[in-house]
């Protein structure tokens, strides 16, 4: 078993980052946290809000940055990598950003760990498998082969390569997980969830891409979290684990029981036009990290934990509000 004493957290001011850092803290004692995030517009400080700062330092920075990652892993025992750019809309308008972060940035935190013997377990998406039919019996494994199909897909799938890679041919002391759709507070409001919660919040009629039978295996962000300690402390060094709570459900479906806690009609939506390669069907088999691992997820009742959801972001109106004109101009141009 590895115990981290002194652990990196990239995009640590991120969703999925900032509520590992704070599921981290709440349920292991003896472990002291170094956020590195760029803060691009995903990440924010108030998601750190709260933290003890005896166990919790933020570093502001870029980590395609050489020298900086390299200060700080010469400092530390293992690092968890999140930072990326993450939303596949954004990757179709604009792939640039994805290939520096995504590729080049994973490609200086390997070296940096090779350098500094750091264990590192990298953070990526069940998006790298492509999609599956709506009628497929199977879902993705750990043997799946690759085949993304977005510019943002594409280029997690790359980082997994190198992680491997590295791996293999430099003896780095790494892991990967590939985990579903998350949801759960703190989700930058561009994505699908937040989206039409905040829609409602401010009047706004939530939107639905093509037939909305898309479907999305949704897991809550601290069963994710559970999921990446476990793999950090006892995972076996090389392997590849994959993340899911059989929480499958189509866009449709989703939207309706938000709208059906918000208190208004299960219709009450607009249809708005597919965004290319729209990938159909997500669906991870996790019996690996069940079975190798003893991992079960907690929060799998996905309307309760969609309603805490809607309370966060009620509640946090502040955090968002600044950003909502902007995401939902963005939108506009496309739907
Ligand atoms: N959101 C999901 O459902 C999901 C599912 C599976 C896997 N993942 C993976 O989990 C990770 C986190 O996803 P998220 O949804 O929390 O993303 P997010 O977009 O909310 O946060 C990304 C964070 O990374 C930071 N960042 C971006 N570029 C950076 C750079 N060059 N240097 C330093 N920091 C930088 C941003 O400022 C932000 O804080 C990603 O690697 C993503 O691929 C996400």
């Amino acid at each position: 078993m590895f115990v981290p004493k002194k652990l990196i957290v990239t995009g640590g001011a991120g969703f999925i980052g900032s509520n590992f850092v704070h599921w981290v803290i709440q349920n292991v004692d003896d472990v002291e946290i170094t956020v590195l995030d760029a803060l691009t517009y995903a990440g924010n400080l108030e998601n750190l809000k709260g933290l003890p700062e005896d166990r919790v330092k933020f570093v502001h920075g870029n980590i395609c940055d050489k020298g900086l990652v390299e200060e700080l892993f010469s400092r530390a025992d293992s690092c968890v990598h999140f930072a990326a750019e993450t939303h596949n809309d954004n990757s179709i308008n604009d792939p640039e950003p994805f290939v520096e972060t995504n590729v080049r940035g994973t490609y200086v935190l390997l070296q940096a760990a090779r350098r500094f013997n750091l264990r590192f377990h990298h953070i990526s998406t069940d998006e790298v498998y492509g999609d599956l039919a709506l009628d497929d019996p199977n879902k993705f494994t750990e043997n799946t082969p690759y085949n993304p199909s977005s510019p943002y897909s594409s280029t997690k799938a790359a980082s997994d390569m190198l992680v491997r890679a590295w791996h293999r041919t430099y003896g780095i002391m790494s892991t990967i997980s590939n985990c579903s759709n998350n949801y759960g507070p703190r989700q930058h409001i561009e994505k699908f969830i937040p989206r039409q919660i905040t829609n409602i919040l401010v009047g706004i009629k939530p939107k639905l891409y093509g037939d909305g039978l898309n479907v999305r295996d949704w897991i809550h962000v601290d069963d994710h979290s559970s999921a990446v300690w476990k793999i950090l402390t006892k995972g076996r060094i090389g392997e590849t684990y994959l993340v899911g709570a059989n929480g499958e459900r189509s866009n449709k479906e989703v939207l309706r029981i938000i709208l059906s806690l918000m208190g208004k009609s299960e219709d009450d939506f607009e249809w708005v036009r597919d965004r290319p390669g729209h990938d159909r069907r997500y669906a991870i088999d996790s019996t690996k990290l069940r079975t190798e691992l003893h991992w079960n997820p907690t929060k799998s009742k996905f309307e309760e934990g969609l309603k805490d959801t809607i309370s966060w972001y009620v509640d946090n109106r502040s955090l968002w509000m600044g950003q909502k004109d902007c995401v939902e101009k963005k939108y506009s141009l496309s739907e």
